[in-house]
């Protein structure tokens, strides 16, 4: 790569509804231990001082967003978010045209996973800082992991080739905005950045990360965040 330092910047995509979650507000705006699950992910990315500035996507009609002290924070930009996750990625990614340098990092990290850890954030950094392409943090399957049809199991997966994809997941500004845009070009849905890399035909790294990196998608999962951000000596 041509630039030997290049920057760090934090992307992440806080634009969706939380359909699974049940509430009569968004999930990354639902209350954990006195702050909303956002507030928390937000001051988790910002302890990571690599990090130039971190760009958040909003829905359109957030109107929960100027609660948070955010507002004037030196290192936080906004975005509007779209349909889709990768949509709202692409937006926030715009953003930072003119900011960011092709060969840049950058980490994206679902708003909904608030017990990210910054040395998780750092160990991903310190991993891939020579890589070419970049690389997500993942666990390891515990469970047997099963294909199924119609309620039926067809297929047993070989555990030992399965990862649970986590984020942050990093890449190199230039090239994951130029998959982003090829894979909406052709219709193509992904669910994660490593996908698009994928479709590029590009491997992706896996580096293993924490098993309380959880996302919130379900109400039961709230006591479980506020359990392991209790259990995590944070400072
Ligand atoms: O729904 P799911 O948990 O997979 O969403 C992952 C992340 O993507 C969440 O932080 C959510 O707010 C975000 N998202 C988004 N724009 C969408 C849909 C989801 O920013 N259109």
């Amino acid at each position: 790569m041509s630039n030997p330092h290049p920057a760090y910047w934090g992307v992440v995509p806080a634009a969706g509804v939380g359909k699974r979650m049940g509430a009569d507000l968004p999930k990354q705006y639902l209350q954990i231990i006195g702050k909303p699950v956002l507030q928390h992910t937000l001051e988790r990315l910002l302890s990571v001082t690599e990090l130039s500035a971190v760009v958040v996507a909003l829905g359109r009609e957030d109107g929960y967003w100027p609660d948070l002290p955010f507002g004037e924070h030196p290192r936080i930009l906004t975005a509007e978010g779209g349909k889709e996750r990768a949509d709202s990625v692409l937006s926030a990614l715009d953003r930072l045209h003119g900011l960011a340098a092709a060969d840049d990092w950058v980490l994206v990290h679902d708003a909904a996973r608030l017990c990210i850890t910054r040395a998780d954030v750092r160990k991903l950094i310190e991993t891939l800082r020579h890589d070419p392409v970049g690389g997500i943090l993942a666990l390891p399957s515990s469970d047997t992991l099963k294909g199924v049809e119609n309620g039926l199991i067809v297929d047993t997966v070989d555990r030992n080739h399965v990862w649970r994809a986590l984020t942050p997941q990093m890449f190199r500004y230039q090239a994951l905005r130029s998959a982003l845009r090829e894979a909406a070009e052709l219709g193509l849905t992904v669910t994660d950045e490593a996908s698009a890399l994928e479709l590029k035909g590009e491997t992706p790294r896996i580096v293993e990360g924490r098993p309380d990196n959880i996302k919130i998608t379900r109400p039961e999962d709230l006591p479980l965040a506020a359990f392991y951000l209790e259990q995590q000596c944070y400072e």
